[in-house]
């Protein structure tokens, strides 16, 4: 799909679509709308009515011009409410008319510009871009798709010529932040046959060298010297081994340095304590460690003033001979001694290590991401992760990033009784503390292996995977979704 920018105006392009946002509640229409309608003698808005066209967000409209304009056709696409129209609601109306012109075997599409103050040109085309690379995603590795119905190109109209230095930075910013997140769910959505530790780290590697940041990888060796003790139990039971995967970015006067860190079971089966449900969706289990590679290949280009450190444990949960048992107390890096009572609490045994090893670099802040619990899941639905820190200030900032991205983040407590569930009468902890506030009690046994830095926890269980339709949207399809790749990119360029 190739972008272009251009500054013709809407009724007088010539196009297979050109989409138009329309607000809700027969609203007159306004801006490039009210033009075309002009142009086409009144027709589309007589149309509308007719047809009873709501402007329902996501909902769209097809109207065939008949060359009454240079346009081949109208795609109208839903707004919502006027009063109600953010960032996120352009997202999803340029999502869904570019999916609508795809559907129409549309190949060249044209947006004309949007105002929506206070924000700017810059940013309302950033979150339309997006919009339309991640409403085309489709994951075609193992099913390639039927090129006829891709958009090729894409033409946006800056409206005023003053605008135009903007447009190109939304566009930009745009194309950064969606092809990030697209590469996100492309690492997630690989099959678990192909996707394990080992082509994780090598992919790593791979976007490290060509984004140009400082990569290394420790292997079991290097892992036993450093005394990885709870990585290497979790990865123990697969003929694959574990890795840890660390990336660099440095720019020449940081500021502070922030550490990324990424929960990668490339494969959940719970181990000895195998799963009865779900497994077939437990290769999204390294999602946060895709969120934190995909993050990380994009700094450079959007020349964050952070230093930033990427850390993905990268390991698979199988049970076997060589398994991590419940009743094994194991050692993370920190000293810190771990009874595994549940061996499908995987993913804060190896966080253990990687938060450990974090803090161990010294950095401002940490911030985790990973598929931790059902917990979650079950209080949240797909529509919001969660989130729970040792540092009030830091889950204010990263809420407020998540909001700006389009992305959901909700925080629980972090009471300090959550920790005693978490005690062992065997070792420093045990790695479950039972079934209630399951989200809570994970990132209570986390915050042990921080060192007392700023930190937060962002549960993505919910929000990563999509297994059905519940919770997709016009941007948002089933499978791997990118998420917290938007979040941490906007949190990084600004901290
Ligand atoms: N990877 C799972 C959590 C998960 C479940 C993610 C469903 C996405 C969808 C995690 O390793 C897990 O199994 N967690 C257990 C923890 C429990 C044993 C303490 C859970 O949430 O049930
Ligand atoms: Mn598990
Ligand atoms: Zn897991």
């Amino acid at each position: 799909m190739e972008f272009t920018i251009s500054t013709k105006s809407p009724e007088s392009c010539a196009c297979d679509a050109l989409v138009l946002g329309v607000f809700a509640d027969r609203a007159p229409l306004e801006g490039a709308a009210s033009k075309v309608d002009r142009a086409l003698g009144g027709l589309l808005s007589s149309v509308l009515a007719e047809e009873h066209f709501k402007g329902k967000p996501g909902h769209t409209f097809v109207l065939h011009t008949h060359g009454k304009v240079p346009a081949k056709r109208i795609i109208v696409a839903g707004l919502g409410p006027k009063a109600d129209v953010h960032l996120e609601q352009l997202r999803m109306a340029a999502a869904a008319g570019v999916r609508r012109a795809a559907d129409a075997r549309a190949k060249h599409v044209v947006f004309p510009a949007v105002s929506l103050p206070p924000h700017r040109a810059d940013a309302v085309t950033q979150a339309r871009v997006e919009g339309i690379v991640l409403g085309s995603y489709r994951f075609s590795r193992y099913k390639p798709q039927d090129d006829a119905a891709a958009v090729e190109r894409v033409e946006l109209l800056a409206g005023d010529a003053s605008h135009q230095k903007d447009v190109e930075e939304g566009l930009r910013r745009g194309l950064l932040f969606a092809e990030a997140t697209t590469y996100a769910r492309d690492l997630v959505n690989e099959p678990p046959n192909q996707m394990n530790p080992l082509l994780l780290a090598e992919l790593a590697e791979e976007a490290a060298r060509t984004a140009g940041l400082r990569c290394s990888v420790l292997d079991v060796d290097a892992m036993r010297a450093q005394g990885m003790g709870a990585i290497l139990s979790i990865g123990g039971g697969s003929a694959v081994p574990p890795r840890l995967i660390v990336l660099e970015y440095a720019p020449s006067k940081p500021k502070r340095t922030v550490a990324i860190v990424g929960k990668g079971v490339t494969f959940d089966s719970g181990g000895i304590n195998l799963k009865t449900s779900s497994l077939e969706w437990m290769k999204s289990d390294m999602a946060g460690g895709a969120a934190v590679i995909a993050t990380m290949q994009a700094l450079p280009a959007l020349k964050s003033p952070a230093r930033v450190l990427g850390v993905v444990a990268a390991v698979e949960n199988l049970p076997s001979g060589t398994s991590v048992k419940p009743g094994d107390i194991v050692r993370a890096m920190n000293g810190k001694t771990i009874e595994i009572n549940n061996t499908d609490a995987e993913g804060r045994v190896v966080l253990a290590d990687a938060l450990a090893y974090a803090a161990q670099r010294n950095p401002d802040e940490i911030i985790d991401l990973a598929t931790l619990t059902g917990s979650a899941m079950i209080a949240l639905g797909y529509l919001a992760a969660a989130v729970m820190s040792n540092n009030q200030r830091l889950v204010d900032r990263l809420i407020d990033a998540a909001d700006r991205a389009g992305e959901r983040m909700w925080q629980l407590p972090l009471y300090e009784e959550y920790l005693e569930k978490m005690r062992s009468p065997v070792a420093d902890l045990q790695n479950s503390g039972g079934r209630y506030g399951g989200a809570q009690k994970g990132a209570a046994f986390l915050r042990e292996f921080v060192d007392g830095k700023p930190w937060a926890h962002i549960d993505i269980a919910p929000t990563a995977f999509l297994e059905t339709d519940e919770g997709t949207g016009p941007y948002l399809h089933k499978g791997g979704t990118g998420y917290g790749v938007r979040t941490l990119l906007t949190y990084l360029s600004g901290a």
